[in-house]
């Protein structure tokens, strides 16, 4: 059960929203604009790690996606295939454990054998989860839950949900961040955000920075999370 103190918070989602803006606005290509995303997710995960924070995860690519121009598509596998090689040893020393969330049939062998392979080479490590969600969307996700239950003979409970869900390592997200000035979820965590605190950012998702993230963090911990209890009932447990 969690608690309803907001000091810090322990799981960070976030929808890295605004990447095709950053790079429109300054006439480059909108694969110019991922790119800087994943410098900008490097930085963010390096911060998460020097606050304490245990998990993050993010939306890198949703089953919507698919529905992108067939090179942004293209762009944004290619980019991953790089990210990992690149990012990889320097997150293992950072101490990262990477996670792959989501659809796995959708993607080409080599990518799913770099993720696969990225994901052992850091299985040990503890400072913190980085769940990279990829072809991944809420709706696949209660989907795929409830159909593996339903395989194993087993009854659609809540907790039966929670164990078979793809987050089932990591409690809840406390916070959900949004950049990019959007306010929607877009199928993010619709089954595990339930609870979360929500904030959205004007900024776009290249230039958040450590900044960015502190006031983020700040607005959450100035929230009551009350999980459906009263005010005066969280107030008097703490
Ligand atoms: C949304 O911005 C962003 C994405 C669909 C991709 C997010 C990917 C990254 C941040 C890079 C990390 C990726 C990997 C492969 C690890 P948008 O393109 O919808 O921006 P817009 O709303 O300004 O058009």
């Amino acid at each position: 059960m969690a608690d309803s103190s907001s000091a810090a918070p322990h799981h960070i989602a976030i929808v890295m929203d605004g990447n095709g803006r950053w790079a429109t606005r300054r006439f480059l290509p909108r694969l110019a604009g991922h790119r800087q995303g994943v410098e900008s997710l490097r930085r963010c995960a390096r911060a998460c790690v020097e606050r304490g924070v245990g998990v993050l995860t993010v939306f890198a690519f949703s089953s919507e996606n698919w529905n992108r121009p067939a090179d942004e598509v293209s762009g944004l596998m290619d980019l991953l295939a790089k990210a990992l090689a690149r990012e990889v040893p320097q997150l293992h020393k950072d101490g990262v454990r990477l996670h792959f969330v989501g659809e796995k049939a959708g993607l080409s062998d080599s990518v799913r054998e770099g993720l696969a392979q990225a994901e052992a080479v850091t299985a040990q490590n503890t400072r913190l989860v980085l769940n990279v969600c990829f072809n991944y969307g809420g709706r696949w996700d209660i989907a795929q839950a409830a159909a593996s239950l339903a395989q194993r003979g087993e009854p659609i409970t809540e907790q039966g949900l929670n164990a078979a869900m793809s987050l089932a390592h990591v409690p809840d997200p406390d916070l959900l961040i949004r950049t990019g000035g959007e306010m929607r979820i877009s199928n993010f965590l619709l089954w595990q955000c339930a609870y979360s605190e929500l904030y959205f950012s004007e900024c776009l998702w290249p230039e958040f920075d450590e900044v960015a993230l502190d006031a983020a963090i700040a607005a959450y911990a100035g929230r009551e999370r009350r999980f459906g209890k009263t005010s005066a009932q969280v107030r008097k447990v703490s």
